[in-house]
């Protein structure tokens, strides 16, 4: 068993518990053949997705946050009361404002909590977990609550082929903890690398309904408040920069693609996956997999697939688990965590 060192630069931070929630509605690929000239041979062979999770009329992305939350705080042991800051990664809030992490503070009754939102796309949940540990270890902050949370359904435009069979909706969260002995604890945060190149926001973005680009009765149909996404360019990024972040957050601390006992990436395209572990060098059986059942769900990705990981006994006490994003912006996030 390889047990990496602790980083010297940060007090020991742990993951102390997840949870993660996906609403009922099943959308399959054979649902999408009746919405959009598509096929199942098409979406499986050239994404790995065979269905989706659809949030119900109603519900939002911070109700769907709560419930994650509720299911990471039990897991972790801890109560509402106990949380002192919850960061939620999402790219499709509630509203503009207040931050849908004021929405599921009031939801789960976090009275002593600061709650602020992240915008990183894919990579959120990493850059949320990342500034939590900077809170963490300023002493600042003990128990913080991270969430990555999409209702991306409300975002995609279903009338485009291109990118209306790849998303999803779902959250997941993750309860950090500091740990004041500094001793070794599971769920060790051993090492994040994160990067961002803005240059390339243009490849993958919602370009309308902001400030730039407000909403008007002439624009709305050219349906600019949806995703728009150069798919093959942001594909070649993706690989690129996901192997490069994997090897520099081992690096960092102190280990080889070898020591992965999980390597747990963002899941937005089983070609992408195939290919980071075949650079990397880790195999399809060390290689956590969950696009099938839920697609791409940005921020919410690590999460969900961490709490499954967990819950279905595949992290042990020694493990070494690797996990990795890439999303619009672009941004891109590593992070190795010790079981
Ligand atoms: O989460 C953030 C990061 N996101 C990603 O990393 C996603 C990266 N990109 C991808 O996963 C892939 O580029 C896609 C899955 C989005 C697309 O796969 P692709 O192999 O790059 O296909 P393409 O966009 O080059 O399109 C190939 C063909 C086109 O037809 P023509 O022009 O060759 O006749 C598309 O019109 O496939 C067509 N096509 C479809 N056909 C059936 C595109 N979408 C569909 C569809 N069903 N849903």
């Amino acid at each position: 068993m390889t047990t990496p060192p602790i980083d010297p630069d940060f007090c020991v931070t742990t993951i102390a518990g997840t949870g993660s929630y996906l609403p009922e509605r099943i959308l399959t690929n054979a649902d999408l053949q009746h919405m959009v000239d598509t096929s199942d041979e098409w979406i499986t062979t050239r994404t790995g997705i065979k269905e989706r999770r659809i949030a119900a009329e109603g519900q939002s992305t911070s109700d769907m946050a709560a419930e994650a939350a509720r299911r990471a705080m039990e897991s972790a042991n801890v109560t509402a009361d106990d949380l002192d800051l919850i960061i939620v990664a999402t790219v499709s809030p509630d509203m503009f404002f207040p931050a849908t992490a004021c929405l599921v503070q009031d939801k789960i009754g976090a009275r002593n909590a600061i709650a602020f939102d992240i915008s990183a796309a894919c990579s959120g949940f990493l850059f949320a977990m990342q500034v939590a540990r900077h809170f963490i270890n300023t002493g600042n902050r003990r128990t913080v609550l991270v969430i990555g949370a999409e209702k991306l359904s409300s975002l995609v435009n279903w009338d485009d082929r291109n990118t209306c069979v790849l998303f999803g909706d779902g959250a997941g969260a993750a309860v950090l903890k500091r740990i004041d002995n500094g001793g070794d604890q599971p769920g060790r945060v051993v090492s994040t690398v994160m990067g961002t190149d803005g240059s390339l926001a243009h490849l993958l973005r919602v370009p309308g309904g902001g400030a730039a680009c407000p909403i008007t009765p002439d624009n709305a149909d050219q349906r600019l408040n949806t995703i728009h996404m150069e798919g093959r360019e942001t594909f070649k990024h993706a690989v690129t920069r996901m192997c490069h972040a994997s090897e520099e957050a081992l690096a960092k601390a102190g280990l080889k693609a070898s020591d992965v006992t999980l390597l747990i990436p963002h899941q937005a395209n089983h070609r992408i996956i195939s290919a980071i572990g075949e650079r990397l060098g880790v195999p399809a059986e060390r290689t956590f997999v969950n696009l099938d059942r839920y697609g791409n769900t940005s921020a919410a990705t690590i999460p969900i697939a961490l709490d499954e990981a967990r819950r279905s006994g595949r992290l042990k006490r020694g493990d070494i688990v690797l996990l990795v994003a890439f999303g619009g912006g672009f941004t891109w996030a590593s992070s190795v965590i010790a079981w």
